[in-house]
């Protein structure tokens, strides 16, 4: 008899769908197809030779072989803890070395939310936030966003109901491109730290800036407000997730959670219990890349990516029909754009894998509620302009035969 393997499934289980975005990087496998799909960086600007370096004088290093290829602690490689826990301006008590970000947002599902549990985030949000969250089965709460980020008054609404915890991308937001406003930063400190509701801040790309200034991290922002009231461990209302994924590369899978000393506890607990550690040779090297090569690597990405930005942008304007708007991303790898409300983006894919041979993703998947049917994806990261281009106006055209 064969066994029907869904009746042994958990609830939990039962609900995990194939991300469609992993659906869709096997689009990139096919030569003829421009993609705009996968959000992920262009392999051809990986620092490879640092990292082969490293890995080199990692295990060359009498001090350092042995203890590369052991076990070690789940909170992660001292020296690799200390460098973060400077970056962030906190103890090295604050900080969780996590098998990329991604690890991080499954940590935070499996510390704070239960079957039922309000968990708040944006409209839309990071697709991968919401497979990691989905597995512990929370009811979401969303908030709106215009160009500066999510709206006050609707947040202070949501706030209300006590979620779990919000949780945002606030610079060049993956899906949108979108950053959050200085002024929506103080307010949503302000407002989540008013009402006990712990913020989830998901800074993948925030080292990836072409214009403009940097602003604050909302973790930067609570430490300042909970400096007043006792400390960050005492009054410390933002976990923040880092990654070196964007910066250097994602297969080290390196990742970091920063949070007041008491959630960290548990989330190394969380760790242990998971998968033990991360990996203490690709710590080591993740460390040794990011001294040696980060201030390096930064202004090269910016100097690429910048120009597919500028590049898609100018594309786009050149060739969408009225009725067309997107956004105009300060940095990241994401542009965001919003069809006819009658036109369907995942119809609109559909069509255009086949005919104009151009891949995104279709802008419903990043809403908790699927609603965002006529919005879109682009991703620029591997989009170099005298390909992408052609491939915008193929993307136009198709829009404009959906639209009519
Ligand atoms: C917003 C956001 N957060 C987290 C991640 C996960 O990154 P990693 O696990 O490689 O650190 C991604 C990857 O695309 C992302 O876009």
């Amino acid at each position: 008899m064969t066994l029907d393997w869904t009746t042994r499934f958990s609830a939990r289980a039962a609900g995990m769908t194939a991300s469609e975005i992993r659906e869709l990087l096997k689009l990139l496998d096919r030569p003829d197809v421009v993609s705009f799909a996968g959000g992920i960086p262009d392999p051809e600007l990986f620092p490879a030779d640092a990292v082969a370096n490293a890995y080199e004088r990692v295990l060359t290093s009498n001090e350092r072989k042995l203890a590369a290829l052991q076990y070690s602690v789940s909170e992660g490689y001292g020296p690799l803890r200390a460098h973060l826990a400077e970056g962030a301006g906190v103890g090295v008590e604050n900080v969780l070395v996590t098998n990329g970000s991604q690890q991080g947002l499954d940590f935070i599902g499996k510390l704070f939310v239960g079957p039922g549990d309000r968990v708040l985030v944006t409209s839309p949000t990071y697709l991968g936030a919401l497979q990691a969250f989905s597995p512990y089965e929370p009811a979401y709460d969303v908030v709106a966003m215009d160009e500066e980020g999510p709206l006050p008054d609707a947040l202070e609404a949501r706030l209300a109901a006590k979620p779990r915890f919000f949780y945002l991308v606030p610079d060049f937001q993956n899906p949108t491109g979108i950053t959050v406003s200085l002024a929506r930063r103080e307010a949503i400190v302000a407002l989540c730290a008013r009402h006990g509701v712990p913020i989830v801040e998901d800074a993948a790309y925030t080292r990836l800036r072409y214009d403009g200034q940097d602003l604050p991290s909302l973790l930067e922002l609570d430490r300042a407000r909970a400096a007043g009231e006792g400390g960050f461990d005492a009054a410390g209302n933002v976990l923040y997730l880092g990654t070196f994924s964007k910066t250097l590369v994602p297969a080290l899978r390196v990742g970091w959670v920063v949070a007041p000393a008491d959630p960290l506890r548990r989330l190394v607990l969380i760790k242990q219990a998971s998968d033990l550690h991360t990996s203490t040779i690709n710590q080591m090297v993740a460390l040794e890349v990011a001294m040696t090569t980060l201030d390096r690597q930064i202004p090269r990405l910016r100097a690429v990516y910048r120009e597919r930005r500028d590049a898609m942008l100018a594309a786009l304007s050149r060739h969408m029909p009225a009725g067309v708007s997107w956004s105009r991303p300060e940095g990241g790898m994401f542009v965001w754009l919003t069809l006819p409300a009658a036109v369907d983006g995942a119809r609109l894919l559909a069509r255009c894998v086949e005919g104009a041979r151009v891949a995104f993703v279709p802008g419903a998947a990043f809403f908790p509620d699927r609603s965002g049917t006529n919005t879109i994806r682009l991703s620029f990261s591997l989009a170099k302009p005298e390909v992408a281009a052609p491939a915008i106006g193929r993307l136009a055209e198709a829009v404009g035969a959906l639209a009519q």
